[in-house]
């Protein structure tokens, strides 16, 4: 089945080592554009269930602003504790100058 996508941004709204929340179904989601890329992953850090937006963006990896957990950017794996859970990330394509997201399987 092939997954559909949702329009949730243009590139330009998003500068290198920039971010923004969106929401998507109910499900918010953070977009991150690091080493000029973009990246879909949960919005909530899988530590204490905090806010991921404003971490750092480095060597392809956020950190979490709370408590210093870093997550791969691209899959979401844990990098650094005090997290042990994967971030759930989310299939993106450009699209002429917009950013899709899909939330399906
Ligand atoms: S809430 Fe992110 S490291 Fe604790």
């Amino acid at each position: 089945m092939s997954k559909t996508f949702s329009v949730v941004a243009s590139v330009d709204e998003i500068p290198e080592d920039g971010q923004l929340r969106v929401v998507i179904d109910d499900i918010e989601i953070l977009i991150c554009h690091h080493a000029q890329r973009f990246y879909a992953l949960a919005y909530y850090c899988s530590h204490e269930n905090l806010p991921l937006e404003d971490g750092m963006l480095e060597n392809g990896c956020i950190i979490c602003p709370y408590h210093g957990a870093e997550f791969c950017l691209k899959d979401g794996s844990v990098q650094a504790s005090p997290a042990y859970e994967n971030l759930k990330t989310y299939p993106l394509k450009i699209i002429e100058n917009t950013i899709a997201i899909s939330i399906s399987n």
